[in-house]
């Protein structure tokens, strides 16, 4: 019954939403250097991939959506009460952090013992409260945790300063990412953008960006959510207006991305999608899981280039890494 009652509820508001058309109110935010610099990047890629990857929004120029950054503004008190708004966030946890650090383990070829993230310099773009930030610190990389919204930055660092061992090991900046790129090229081994890019306003910039700011052979870590016909259900009508999981008006269907688009636009910027995994919230325990398939959120690693991305390039399998034997699976 429950199943037939969302279907019913997400085909009509699903038939409604693809006939709106996005608007583009975005205005530019006060820097724009970075955007010069990853501009042949674009150029060049548009020119060979045409309209390859046309459902990828584009041509704000900024990351920046201040819709997003105003609904963030209002819950920035919230970021760390388990039971509230961010509660699912907090669970993810125990996913995103094991899927960040066995990866950056396998490629560095580093030990678990101890602060096995030790000497790794981490950015976690769109930090929020530093959910994500923290235990990476705690783990020993150290951790630059950007967002645009200053009362979270200021909530992440309060946070922060209650552990000792955190000091030294994790700062936040209250800034974009094209802002942090114009200082940082080549300065971050990882990337961590979880939950973050079905916010942003331009999705090549980001990846223009990531690609910036990655030393080569660097880590892309990104969580997200598919743009199908269950992400409009579960992620949307479920989670938002029947479960109140998250509050309503946090999504729109509209932004999501599916794994393969996502996977053409960070290869045309430089990158190898190395692995794309299924990830799925049980709201009765509260608890994720990992998924054979991808229908509503998933989890991506890829691995910057070390030479300048070309046009008709295939990623080969493993360039980057010591480990033989994985490729991109959407599995
Ligand atoms: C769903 S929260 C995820 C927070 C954090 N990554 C986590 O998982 O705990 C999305 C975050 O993206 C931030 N955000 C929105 N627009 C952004 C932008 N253009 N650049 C960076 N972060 C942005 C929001 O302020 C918010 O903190």
């Amino acid at each position: 019954m429950l199943r037939l009652a969302f279907g019913l509820l997400a085909e009509s508001s699903f038939r409604c939403k693809l006939i709106q058309v996005v608007s583009s109110d975005v205005k530019p935010v006060r820097s724009m250097c970075s955007w010069t610099v990853c501009a042949h990047h674009r150029q060049r890629n548009q020119l060979s991939n045409g309209l390859q990857h046309a459902n990828v929004r584009r041509a704000s120029h900024s990351t920046l959506d201040p819709a997003e950054v105003r609904k963030f503004q209002a819950m920035a008190s919230k970021w760390w009460d388990l039971q509230g708004e961010f509660a699912a966030l907090h669970s993810m946890n125990d996913l995103r952090v094991p899927f960040v650090r066995d990866n950056l383990l396998s490629i560095h070829g580093m030990q678990q013992e101890g602060k096995p993230l030790t000497g790794l310099r981490i950015l976690d773009v769109g930090c929020g409260g530093g959910l994500l930030s923290e235990p990476l610190g705690r783990l020993g990389a150290d951790v630059v945790g950007i967002d645009p919204v200053e009362d979270s930055v200021r909530i992440a660092e309060l946070h922060s300063s209650h552990d000792p061992e955190l000091g030294k090991k994790v700062r936040y900046q209250a800034c974009t990412l094209e802002e942090l790129a114009e200082e940082e090229a080549e300065g971050f081994h990882a990337i961590v953008a979880s939950e973050v890019v079905e916010h942003l306003a331009d999705l090549d910039v980001f990846a223009s960006c990531c690609q910036q700011v990655l030393k080569p052979g660097g880590s892309l870590f990104i969580t997200t959510i598919n743009k199908t016909r269950l992400s409009y259900v579960f992620g949307i009508v479920a989670a938002e207006q029947l479960l109140k999981i998250v509050p309503s008006g946090t999504h729109d269907w509209e932004k999501f991305i599916s794994p393969e688009d996502l996977e053409r636009l960070l290869e045309s910027v430089g990158f190898c999608v190395e692995a794309v995994k299924g990830m799925m919230y049980n709201p009765l325990t509260g608890a994720w899981s990992w998924q054979q398939s991808t229908p509503i959120n998933y989890a991506l690693h890829a691995i910057k280039r070390k030479e300048e991305p070309q046009p008709d390039r295939v990623c080969p399998e493993n360039e980057n890494l010591e480990e033989p034997g994985r490729g991109t699976s959407y599995s």
